[in-house]
C-alpha cells in the first residue's frame, strides 16, 4: 500500500475530509501548501472524471508523488444537473444570471441556489465525488461516490462547508451542515468515493 499522498485541493473544507477518511488506514495526506514548489492546474473540462484525471496526472508528474484528485460538485434536478461542475463558481457563470461576490464564494453561491429554486417544487439534488489516484509511474484509477438529498429554503447550520447548509440528505431531517465531521463522512459522496478508492488500492498495491 501507499503510505503518503498529495491530496491536490486547495479547499480547506475538502482537504480536511480528506485527511480523517485517509488517516483511518494510516495514509499520511501531504497538502499543495507542504509542496516546495507552486504548480497550478486548470479545471477547464466538462466532466468531473476528466477534471479529476486532469489534476491528478499533472500533479503527479510535476511533483512525483502520487497524488489523489478529487472533482465534485451538486447536481439539482430542477435545474438540469446545474451547478455540476461549475459548482466552485456557480455565482459567477452566465447560467442563471450572475450573482454578486459579497462576502464569500460559497454563500454567492448558495444565494443563488436558492433564488433559482424560489418557489420550484421538485427539490431533488445530488452531491458527486470523483476521485482519482495517479501515480507518477503512470498508473491511476478512479471511483465515485453519490450522495442523495434534497434542497432546502434556506441555509442551515455551520458546519461542513460549500452548500452543505442547503442539503438535506435523504433520511435525515437536518442539513449536511448540521452534521458532525464523522457523521458527514459516512454518508457523504467524498467518503463512499474515498472507502472504495481505498479498497481498489488494497487489492492493487
Ligand atoms: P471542486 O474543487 O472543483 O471539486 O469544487 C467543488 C465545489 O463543489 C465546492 O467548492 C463546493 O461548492 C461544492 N462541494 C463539493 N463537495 C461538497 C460538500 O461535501 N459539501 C458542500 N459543497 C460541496
Amino acid at each position: 500500500m501507499i503510505d503518503k499522498v498529495l491530496v491536490a485541493t486547495t479547499n480547506k473544507g475538502k482537504l480536511k475530509e480528506f485527511k480523517q477518511l485517509l488517516s483511518k488506514y494510516g495514509i499520511q495526506v501531504l497538502s499543495l501548501e507542504d509542496m516546495p514548489e507552486k504548480f497550478e492546474v486548470e479545471e477547464d473540462k466538462e466532466t468531473f472524471l476528466e477534471n479529476a484525471i486532469k489534476k491528478a496526472r499533472e500533479y503527479a508528474q510535476f511533483y512525483k508523488i502520487p497524488v489523489i484528485a478529487e472533482d465534485a460538485g451538486l447536481e439539482v434536478k430542477a435545474l438540469n444537473g446545474y451547478p455540476g461542475v461549475y459548482s466552485a463558481r456557480f455565482y459567477d457563470i452566465e447560467f442563471g444570471g450572475k450573482q454578486p461576490l459579497e462576502e464569500n464564494k460559497d454563500k454567492a453561491n448558495i444565494k443563488k441556489l436558492l433564488r433559482l429554486m424560489e418557489g420550484v417544487e421538485d427539490r431533488e439534488a445530488r452531491f458527486v465525488s470523483v476521485v482519482v489516484f495517479y501515480n507518477p509511474e503512470d498508473f491511476g484509477l478512479w471511483t465515485e461516490g453519490y450522495c442523495y438529498g434534497k434542497i432546502t429554503d434556506k441555509p442551515i447550520g455551520d458546519k461542513g462547508f460549500g452548500y452543505d447548509p442547503i442539503f438535506v440528505p435523504e433520511g435525515y431531517l437536518v442539513t449536511m451542515a448540521q452534521l458532525t465531521p464523522e457523521e458527514k463522512n459516512k454518508i457523504s459522496h467524498r467518503g463512499k468515493a474515498v472507502r472504495k478508492l481505498v479498497e481498489k488500492l488494497q487489492k492493487l498495491l
